[in-house]
C-alpha cells in the first residue's frame, strides 16, 4: 500500500482518458501513492454553486489534489466548478510554468516563462449585475490582502528557483485605483525581499515583447492580477505548442490542487484522441511539491523522451497520429 494519498478529480469530457493514462504511467512508475477518486458534481445550495461534502473532506484530510478538466455547469445560477474549487480552499497563488518542449518545434524554441496568477479576485470575483437593459457592471475586486500574499508568494518563489527578479504586469496606467494598489503593494512587498529586483510592465508591452522574442522572460518569475493571468498564461502556451503542454498549480497555504489548464473538450471526448501531457505534467509539480522529486523527474523526462520519438508517438493536438492510450504505453516504455 502506498504512503500517500492524493485526492483525484478526474474531470469531464476527455478528463477521463487523461486521468486513466496518468494512473496508468503512475502504476508502471511505482508512485508510491494511493488514488482517493472524488466526485465533484456540483449542486446549487442557496444559490451557490457546492461541492459535495466527501471531495470537500477528501481534500482538506490529503491536502494534495489532482484535477482534469471540469466542464461549467449548465443551468441559471451555476458558477465555474473550476472557480469554486480555488474559492473554496483559498488558492491563492496560480503557478503556470511554460517551457519549450525540445523535439517539438515552433517558431519558437527558448520559451522558459513562469507566470503566477493572483487566483482569488479580479475580474473573477463573479459581481455582475443589470443597471438598466442593455447596461451591465462588472465589479473587477482588487484588495490589498490579496495581492500581498500572492506578491509575497512570487518572490519567495523567486528566491526558491534562484531568481533575482520578479516582474510585476500590470494595467495601472489606466486601472488607476485597482492595478494601482496592485502596483503599490507590490512596492511595499518588495521592501522584504532586498536581494530581489523589482519591475514593472503594462500587459500589452509584455504580449507584443513575449510573442516577438520570449527568450528575455526566462530570467524573470511574473505576477499579475487574476485576468491578465488567465490570458497571458494561454498566450505562453500558444509560443510552446498548446494547451495540451502547459502545467498549473493552485496553491493555497495549505491545500494544493494541481491541474490541466485546457477544458474538457467534449468535442473529441471518449475517442483517444487527447493529449495526457498537460496533466502528466501538472503531476510531476505535485510529485515536487510532495517531495517525491526523483519520480517526478522520471515520468517528465519519459513524457518529453515520447514527444520527441516522433510523430506516431504524438498526439493529434502535436501534429502527431498517436492515441492517448498508445502515448501512454510509449511514455511507460521509457520510464526505466
Ligand atoms: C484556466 C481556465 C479557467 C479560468 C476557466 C476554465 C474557468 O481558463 O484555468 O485558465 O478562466 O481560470
Ligand atoms: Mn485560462
Amino acid at each position: 500500500k502506498g504512503n500517500y494519498i492524493v485526492s483525484m478529480i478526474e474531470g469531464d469530457g476527455i478528463g477521463i482518458e487523461i486521468s486513466k493514462a496518468v494512473k496508468e504511467i503512475y502504476a508502471a512508475a511505482k508512485v508510491p501513492i494511493e488514488w482517493e477518486d472524488c466526485d465533484v458534481t456540483p449542486s446549487l445550495i442557496n444559490g451557490r454553486t457546492t461541492i459535495p461534502e466527501p471531495a470537500v473532506k477528501s481534500i482538506n484530510k490529503n491536502l494534495v489534489a489532482l484535477k482534469g478538466p471540469l466542464a461549467t455547469p449548465v443551468g441559471k445560477g451555476h458558477q465555474s466548478m473550476n472557480l469554486t474549487l480555488r474559492r473554496t480552499f483559498n488558492l491563492f497563488a496560480n503557478v503556470r510554468p511554460c517551457k519549450s518542449v525540445v523535439g517539438y518545434k515552433t517558431p519558437y524554441d527558448d520559451v522558459n516563462t513562469i507566470l503566477i496568477r493572483e487566483n482569488t479576485e479580479g475580474e473573477y470575483s463573479g459581481i455582475e449585475h443589470t443597471v438598466v437593459p442593455g447596461v451591465v457592471q462588472s465589479i473587477k475586486l482588487i484588495t490589498r490582502e490579496a495581492s500581498e500574499r500572492v506578491l509575497k508568494y512570487a518572490f519567495e518563489h523567486a528566491r526558491s528557483i534562484n531568481k533575482d527578479r520578479v516582474l510585476v504586469v500590470h494595467k495601472a496606467s489606466i486601472m488607476k485605483k485597482s492595478d494601482g494598489l496592485f502596483v503599490d503593494t507590490a512596492k511595499e512587498v518588495a521592501k522584504l525581499y532586498p536581494d530581489i529586483k523589482v519591475e514593472f510592465e503594462l500587459i500589452d508591452n509584455t504580449c507584443l515583447k513575449m510573442v516577438t522574442d520570449p527568450a528575455p522572460y526566462e530570467d524573470v518569475v511574473m505576477v499579475m492580477p487574476n485576468l491578465y493571468g488567465d490570458i497571458l498564461s494561454d498566450l505562453s502556451s500558444g509560443l510552446i505548442g498548446g494547451l495540451g503542454l502547459t502545467p498549473s498549480a493552485n496553491m493555497g497555504d495549505h491545500v494544493s490542487i494541481f491541474e490541466a489548464v485546457h477544458g474538457s473538450a467534449p468535442d473529441i471526448a471518449g475517442k483517444g484522441l487527447a493529449n495526457p501531457t498537460a496533466l502528466l505534467l501538472s503531476s510531476v509539480m505535485m510529485l515536487r511539491h510532495m517531495g517525491l522529486d526523483s519520480y517526478g523527474s522520471k515520468i517528465e523526462k519519459a513524457v518529453f523522451d515520447t514527444i520527441a520519438s516522433g510523430t506516431a508517438n504524438r498526439t493529434r493536438d502535436l501534429k502527431g497520429s498517436a492515441s492517448t492510450s498508445h502515448f501512454a504505453q510509449e511514455v511507460i516504455k521509457r520510464l526505466a
